[in-house]
């Protein structure tokens, strides 16, 4: 395979090694600087950007800690008309460029590193590893999105004048948000962040790195809003050259009902699965396992929540020990401390957890999850699931992981194949025949081998899914022609 130019010019950057005593020294000052968060990010998220002096409200959200002691400014649809309405310089700057300011604004953010993980722990309750990790993908998306603007600039010219509106989740709050927003800014237009409320800490103090490093606050407008404002703006004709949108499917399918023109890019749900064959390395494969179901507290849409095992791996009781014993040696708890795996759920309890919890029968926990209050779950196994139960047909979006039986491998795909997602999914099996009979057949965007199936890396694994886990042409973020998608190309002809 032809290796893009892209790939010559772009590399990861590393995340926080915390073998290193100075960096475990590290975490504990982040801890003890955000025991008074007011110094850092003052008492209110504002709305962002050129705007007028127009009067807005204040709301509170509740989140794993209690309440935190900022309130959230809420745009108003006149934020959003200026916003649409106004003209930015960004607009005429050339690829060069917007790459130079994309790459200022990757060191911005890795100089709020510290800070970044701060208020992801404050106030999401992700771990400060989880947070960290974040952090990299951020920064590997700007300088990705960099290249990206400038290998699109060798090949074609383009009309890039335009807006984007970005609406994000709170599971992965900086990286995310921050995503879509450079996509955009890579690809000349200006951009609307409208980020979910309980995580605009997150969203705003990642912005902030984009402005410092001389993005125009009118070209990156920071709106958090109620949902109603967007109604005008999303229900009928074209606002926006793009509505970026990682989240519900059912929010995917609501938008395009109400409006079937909607130009939707949107990375939606998954239902994953992980097959073990009997010719895996079993004790790697409940390591992976465990790391894919149950990091972040399960609430990742790439999380694994189905593990299908064939017959002779679910009967064999060996691996049943591994799985549990791997689930139960994970540090559980507070966030705060940088050993901690599995933290908190950031929203609390749902329904379908809560459902899930309280209607599966004592002998079918393999690992039974305890809660403490509404927001400290401990991780749970439900050995034995069929497709007919519940938790096989509902994404759950916590720490519980469901283990289905199968013949052998075809089935254990069939079995796989029988949801409506497709977004990511594992193999764990050392033989390179399964690897390509499940190759051939598995329905998913993102496939690991061997591999927990979380923590997709910038340009090595672009990321997104098929099925119902994608809108829009599924264009992977993080990959060569994510941008691309975004922008106006324009072709040339003379006649002489
Ligand atoms: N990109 C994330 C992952 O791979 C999910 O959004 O886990």
């Amino acid at each position: 395979n032809e290796v893009p130019e892209i790939m010559e010019e772009f590399h990861n950057v590393p995340n926080t090694d915390w073998n290193l005593p100075q960096n475990i020294a590290w975490a504990h000052k982040i801890k003890t600087d955000w025991e008074t968060p007011e110094n850092i990010i003052g008492t209110t998220i504002p709305v962002v950007g050129e705007l007028d002096n127009i009067e807005r409200y204040t709301i509170k959200v509740n989140n794993w800690s209690g309440t935190p002691p900022w309130d959230y400014e809420m745009a108003v649809k006149e934020d959003y008309q200026k916003a649409v309405d106004s003209t930015t310089e960004w607009q005429n700057f050339d690829a060069e460029k917007r790459a130079h300011l994309l790459k200022r604004a990757a060191v911005e953010i890795e100089k709020s590193r510290a800070n970044l993980i701060g208020v992801g722990v404050a106030e999401l309750g992700k771990t400060v590893k989880e947070v960290d990790v974040e952090v990299s993908e951020a920064i590997d998306f700007a300088n990705f999105y960099a290249e990206s603007s400038l290998e699109i600039a060798k090949e074609f010219t383009s009309d890039d004048i335009g807006i984007n509106l970005v609406l994000s989740p709170w599971n992965f709050p900086i990286a995310i948000p921050i995503g879509g927003v450079l996509a955009s800014l890579a690809a000349g237009k200006k951009v609307i962040l409208k980020p979910s409320t309980n995580a605009s800490a997150c969203a705003y103090l990642t912005c902030k790195c984009l402005w410092e490093a001389g993005i125009p606050k009118d070209a990156l407008y920071f709106l958090p809003c109620e949902e109603a404002i967007l109604d005008d703006f999303l229900s009928s004709g074209n606002v926006f050259d793009a509505v970026i949108l990682t989240g519900g499917t059912e929010t995917a399918l609501f938008l395009l009902e109400r409006n079937p023109q909607l130009n939707l890019y949107a990375e939606t749900g998954g239902k994953n699965a992980t097959i073990v064959t009997s010719l895996a390395d079993k004790e790697q494969a409940a390591l992976n396992i465990v790391q894919s179901s149950f990091g972040n507290a399960g609430q990742k849409c790439s999380a694994t929540s189905l593990l299908i095992l064939t017959e002779d791996v679910f009967n064999n009781n060996e691996f049943k020990a591994l799985l549990k014993d791997a689930t139960k040696s994970k540090v559980f708890g507070n966030p705060w401390d940088y050993a901690t795996e599995i933290g908190p759920l950031a929203v609390q309890l749902s329904e379908k957890l809560k459902h899930v919890i309280q209607n599966t029968p004592d002998h079918q926990w393999l690992v039974k999850p305890k809660l403490n209050g509404n927001h400290m779950l401990t991780p749970g196994i439900i050995w034995d699931v069929t497709t007919a139960d519940y938790p096989y047909q509902n994404e759950l979006f916590g720490p519980i992981l469901c283990v289905v039986k199968a013949k052998d491998l075809k089935d254990a795909v069939r079995i796989a194949n029988n949801v409506d997602y497709g977004l990511t999914t594992g193999l764990e099996s050392l033989d390179d025949n399964e690897i390509e009979y499940w190759n051939t057949h598995i329905e998913a965007g993102n496939k690991y081998v061997n591999r927990s199936t979380t923590g997709a890396i910038v340009q090595r694994q672009p990321f997104g899914g098929i099925k119902a886990s994608c809108f829009g042409f599924g264009m992977k973020a993080g990959g060569i022609n994510y941008v691309l998608q975004f922008t106006n190309i324009k072709s040339k002809t003379t006649d002489w």
